[in-house]
């Protein structure tokens, strides 16, 4: 099929791939000029496991291209997805000002007669697909066309597999003639379809990541617990994990999520419950829990250091989670600048991140950036883990405590035992976790 991707960001860009991957003919449209020119040159502007290889290929077959004209897009194609952003307004709502630009420059591209499905699959409010579907009818009265809210669920990091082998594909649609055309487009990928109206699928967005960030926050708040208590919250996640009805995944402890989606779209999801009177007082607390997660972390390591000023600390990790150069709302961030605020001499070393985080000046000058994670903790008086790269698990941990100069570890991911620690020599406090004994 022909298929149009409006925006090549992380999720247009990834979805683009992987549609052409499978055999459709795909053109992605940007209105970046550079970016487009980056991506016909070759070059990826973003760094996602696997995206590079697969974009070179469908690119090399024909099946994948670039351009910054909508009209292109929407002339050749028979579905159009929008993949625009919906960042988040100082209010917590979603600023929907370029769904509401695309909508209308869609409205001008259609010619009478050209039957065309317009796709919304940024995360958006609910009731979006209406007023997207108005909007281009009020700018073209004689389109012919549905819209599908059809919400994507991919993961930095491992963006290309959660795509190419979906848990489920939500298709939110009124029309018939839509829904087998999505139908289709998704036939390859061989994944559960699910057809529902679209204020469902819209709803099911936010539903889910915010339940999602629930299950991250209700570990965390167990985790405190578990600290003041003498319990171990990874074994209490295991043991309530192995629970088919609650599963393991996204109840590991830390230093709570950030990231692009789940800060967003929590905020997001509390701001639309308000705006339609029903409050959703469960997710306020879901963010308190996370906001403390950070709070408590810091006060571990003012109690282990006592007074953070002048203290050499090592930060391993600046991107929100593994696998990514995605350094946007990262937690990571927000630490190392506390630290700075409180004096503390801060070296860092991320496998992915240190370029963007310095290009978008998200951490002081004064924090230096280490070529290696070892010559990160060099003369340290304390080492935080803030992200959990398999890199930093690797590490020969007789070296890494050799070149600090107090071997105190700060774990914000319980990467490491606890135990293995103190046999090592180290002192070690990790997320709702007893000291080893
Ligand atoms: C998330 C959703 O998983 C995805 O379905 C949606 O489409 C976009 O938002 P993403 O933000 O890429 O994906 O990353 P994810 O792996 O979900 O992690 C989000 C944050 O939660 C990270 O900061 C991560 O460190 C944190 N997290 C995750 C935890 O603290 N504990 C966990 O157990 C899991």
């Amino acid at each position: 099929m022909e298929l149009c991707i409006i925006g090549s960001g992380y999720v247009g860009l990834v979805t683009g791939a992987c549609f052409a991957e499978v055999g459709h003919s795909v053109i992605c449209v940007d209105n970046d000029q550079r970016k487009v020119d980056m991506l016909q040159a070759g070059k990826i502007p973003i760094y996602e496991p696997g995206l590079e290889e697969l974009v070179m290929r469908n690119v090399a077959a024909n099946r994948l291209r670039f351009t910054n004209s909508i009209q292109e897009g929407v002339d050749g194609s028979q579905v159009i997805f929008i993949a625009v952003p919906t960042p988040p307004q100082p209010d917590g709502s979603v600023d929907m000002t370029f769904i509401e630009r695309v909508a209308r420059e869609i409205a001008s591209a259609l010619k009478p007669g050209q039957y065309r499905v317009v796709v919304d699959k940024s995360t958006v409010p609910v009731k979006t697909g209406e007023r997207v579907a108005a909007t281009i009818q009020r700018y073209n009265k004689e389109a012919s066309f549905d819209v599908v809210s059809n919400p994507e669920f991919l993961r930095e990091g491992c963006a290309v597999p959660d795509l190419m082998k979906p848990d489920r594909i939500v298709i939110g649609c009124g029309s018939e003639r839509a829904t087998d055309l999505m139908k289709r487009v998704y036939e390859p990928f061989m994944a559960p379809i699910l057809v529902t109206d679209i204020n469902s699928a819209e709803l099911i967005k936010h539903a889910a990541n915010s339940f999602l960030s629930l299950k991250i926050s209700y570990i965390n708040a167990v985790s405190a617990i578990c600290e003041a208590s003498g319990a171990d919250v990874e074994m209490v996640a295991d043991g309530i994990g192995m629970d088919r009805r609650i599963g393991r995944q996204f109840l590991n402890a830390g230093l709570g999520y950030g990231g692009s989606c789940f800060p967003k779209d929590v905020k997001a999801f509390i701001a639309i419950a308000e705006e339609i009177g029903v409050p959703f007082g469960l997710l306020k607390e879901v963010e308190r829990i996370n906001e403390s997660q950070l709070e408590r972390f810091l006060r571990k390591m003012r109690d282990g250091l006592w007074v953070l000023k002048d203290k050499k600390i090592a930060v391993w990790g600046l991107t929100f989670k593994p696998d990514t150069d995605d350094v946007r709302n990262s937690v990571p961030i927000e630490l190392i600048n506390r630290l700075v605020n409180e004096g503390a001499s801060v070296t860092a070393y991320d496998p992915k991140g240190m370029e963007k985080a310095r290009e978008w000046n998200l951490i002081p000058d004064s924090v230096k950036l280490s070529a290696t994670p070892l010559e990160a903790i060099d003369g340290a008086e304390a080492l935080v883990i803030a992200t959990e790269w398999k890199d930093f698990a690797n590490q020969n941990l007789n070296d890494v405590r050799k070149r600090m100069h107090t071997p105190l570890v700060f774990d914000g991911r319980n990467l490491f035992d606890p135990q293995t620690m103190k046999d090592l020599g180290f002192i070690y406090y990790g997320v709702g976790r007893a000291a080893a004994k």
